[in-house]
């Protein structure tokens, strides 16, 4: 693997601001990894493992090894006449897996279209849309540990995934670098389209019985329409998790906020995140290059030429005005480095 020396990581992650990376490397063969990162001295650490850095906010420049994941390969490891388990390598993009999934006729993660990153990122934050997440179709995850070189296998029990969280997220964090998922599709899924809009946007096309295709269409354009293109528009897709709330403390907010945006949740109730940034009229706003999505305010966008200091200086004063409204504490759901 050939390492490059203090290198502009900004076309490399979605948000676009400038940052520096004292070492960079492809990793586009899995068998280099291993004498790679045994060779690495002191002075290349930390070490950053990216996909398309499409949840990273950098505040400041990187001062280890940034490797891009960048392996190839989506292999059929098993069939049965109802389901396809299909191993994919961290480095292919996420978008063109859901994408030869829908076209092969395997459904499960249509509604996961277009979500921005890479397969080995999905993981760990475990990604979620349109009512499905990673975790409904995820098998296994091959990781390396960065630090021992030992391979191990994660079931899906022991990723501990939840709302956007897991293991490679928490404890482990930063501690393994992910090379393969494996995925079980199904050949005859079972839609999930009570999500938002779906239903409408289909019947408004005239589409009583929809496969899984319609359903990739559907999303797509219902993303398109609300979140921006990162490649138009530097963004990390949501900077904020939609918070969970206590029951009562809902119950009293309900009573100053009728119109307040709540769905159930296992630990209490939910809220919309969108809804608590846009009532504090951050929504549309600028401040100077970073700004507040007009379309969608849990999205902050670099207009051009923000720093990340200055994006994470406006995500703090969105999260002071949330606190001091409602007495929710807005939690990142992107990486702060
Ligand atoms: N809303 C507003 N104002 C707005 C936009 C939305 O008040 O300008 C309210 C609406 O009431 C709407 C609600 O917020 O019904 C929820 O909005 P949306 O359906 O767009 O979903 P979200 O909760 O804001 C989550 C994920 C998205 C994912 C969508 C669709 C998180 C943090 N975000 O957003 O994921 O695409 O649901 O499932 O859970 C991402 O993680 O980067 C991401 C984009």
């Amino acid at each position: 693997m050939n390492v490059r020396e203090n290198i502009s990581i900004q076309p490399y992650h979605t948000l676009g601001t400038k940052v520096i990376t004292r070492y960079f490397t492809e990793l586009t063969n899995e068998e280099d990894l291993l004498p790679f990162v045994s060779a690495l001295s002191k002075d290349h650490k930390p070490m950053l493992i990216m996909g398309v850095g499409s949840n990273i906010l950098f505040t400041k420049d990187f001062p280890g090894t940034v490797i891009r994941m960048n392996n190839k390969g989506i292999i059929v490891i098993n069939e049965t006449p109802d389901h396809v388990t299909i191993r994919v390598a961290a480095g292919e993009v996420w978008d063109d897996v859901v994408q030869f999934c829908v076209d092969q006729g395997w459904g499960g993660i249509e509604n996961l279209s277009l979500i921005p990153g890479k397969m080995g990122a999905a993981p760990i934050q475990n990604i979620g849309a349109y009512g499905v997440e990673l975790r409904d179709v995820l098998c296994d995850v091959e990781a390396v540990h960065l630090e021992r070189l030992e391979k191990r296998t994660f079931v899906r029990e022991e990723c501990q995934f939840g709302y956007r969280e897991s293991i490679f997220k928490n404890i482990l964090r930063g501690q393994y670098l992910i090379l393969n998922v494996t995925l079980r599709l199904s050949r005859n899924p079972e839609l999930k389209l009570d999500y938002g809009s779906i239903r409408n946007e289909l019947s408004a096309l005239g589409i009583n019985s929809p496969t899984i295709k319609d359903v990739r269409e559907v999303v797509s354009r219902i993303r398109r329409r609300k979140l921006p293109d990162p490649v138009e528009l530097g963004n990390a897709g949501s900077f904020f998790k939609n918070p969970v709330i206590r029951v009562d403390q809902f119950k009293k907010l309900k009573q100053d906020y009728p119109e307040i945006v709540s769905y159930p949740d296992p630990n209490g109730v939910k809220l919309a995140a969108a809804w608590l940034i846009e009532t504090c009229n951050w929504k549309g706003k600028r401040k100077g290059d970073a700004g507040v999505h007009p379309a969608h305010p849990l999205v902050l966008v670099n207009y051009g030429k923000a720093t990340g200091r200055e994006i994470l200086d406006l995500a703090s004063l969105i999260r002071q005005s949330v606190i001091s409204r409602f007495g929710i504490l807005l939690e990142p759901e992107v990486n702060i480095l």
